[in-house]
């Protein structure tokens, strides 16, 4: 097998990021771009769209004869929303390889409280959602023998964390979704993997986890003791979409600071320390 060069290289991709208009979503869509790709960012909300279109613009400026950055209005929970999205990949930047499902929400409230309706919008936008996706990429990746998907997990994919059980149930499905692609699709080129990102401050959780006793307890057991950034999640993403990862499969790669390592040991807060 040949040996390639520049393992991270992703010039001559397209990816199309949903949810990429912001947090963890717009830091791997600039990756990509960072490292050769297109990307195409899509979400509900076309302000932020716009905004994100942008920001990514400023990094590698759009010119005439190579677009490289594309916005699209795009709902998960559509059918006809994702088609257009998909289109609008193939039409704007030629192609796609690359799909990364990172849209979501989240919904904390005890157990008890917790109504259909809410479970199963979670569930539509993180797991369905993310399988309309990979179908409607599929079909292109299956003609062209080559693509890749990175599901957006969570460690509640692995652990449970407390009062948030629709969005938990979610995450573990998610992985199932990672397993199955990964099993069904390899024989059409290809590959399905997910991340399983620790605690990102963004807009999804910013509320919940900073300055919260909340976030006070996720820190006493995270060993680096601190939040993660959305930038640091990125990099798993370039491995996987890249040929450094053309042999991995399957896999949901725990991005968190070491909070799913840690058991039942000592506090490693830095605050704890000093008591
Ligand atoms: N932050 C963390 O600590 C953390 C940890 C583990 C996993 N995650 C996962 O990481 C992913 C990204 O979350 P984030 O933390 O970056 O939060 P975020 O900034 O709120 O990003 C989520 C994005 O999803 C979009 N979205 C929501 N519903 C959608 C729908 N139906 N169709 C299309 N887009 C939709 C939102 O935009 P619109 O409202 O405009 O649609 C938003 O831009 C999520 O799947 C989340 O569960 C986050």
């Amino acid at each position: 097998m040949a040996i390639k060069t520049d393992l991270f290289d992703l010039t001559g991709k397209v990816a199309l990021v949903t949810g990429g208009a912001s947090g963890i979503g717009l830091a791997i869509a600039r990756a990509f771009l960072e490292h050769g790709a297109r990307v195409i960012v899509g979400s509900r909300t076309q302000s932020k769209v716009d905004d994100a279109v942008r920001q990514l613009d400023a990094i590698i400026p759009n010119d005439d004869d190579d677009l490289t950055v594309g916005g699209v209005s795009l709902d998960v929970q559509s059918e006809d929303s994702i088609n257009h999205a998909v289109k609008k990949a193939m039409d704007l930047l030629g192609g796609l390889h690359i799909v990364v499902n990172s849209a979501g929400i989240m919904c904390k409230k005890p157990t008890f409280d917790l109504t259909d309706q809410e479970a199963n919008q979670l569930y539509d936008i993180h797991v369905t959602g993310a399988l309309r996706v990979s179908q409607a990429a599929g079909h292109i990746f299956r003609e062209q023998h080559d693509g890749c998907i990175i599901n957006i997990a969570s460690i509640g994919s692995y652990v449970s964390l407390t009062e948030v059980t629709a969005y938990a149930c979610a995450k573990s499905a998610m992985m199932g979704l990672t397993h199955s692609l990964a099993n069904e699709w390899a024989k059409y080129g290809i590959r399905t993997n997910g991340i399983a990102p620790g605690f990102i401050p963004t807009d999804l959780n910013r509320k919940l986890i900073e300055g919260t006793d909340r976030g006070r307890r996720i820190l006493e057991h995270t060993p680096m003791a601190r939040f993660g950034d959305s930038a640091e999640i990125a990099g798993a993403a370039v491995y996987l979409a890249s040929p450094a990862a053309s042999f991995v499969n399957g896999v949901t790669i725990p991005v968190d600071g070491g909070y799913l390592a840690c058991g039942a040991g000592d506090s490693v807060a830095p605050w704890e320390k000093d008591a």
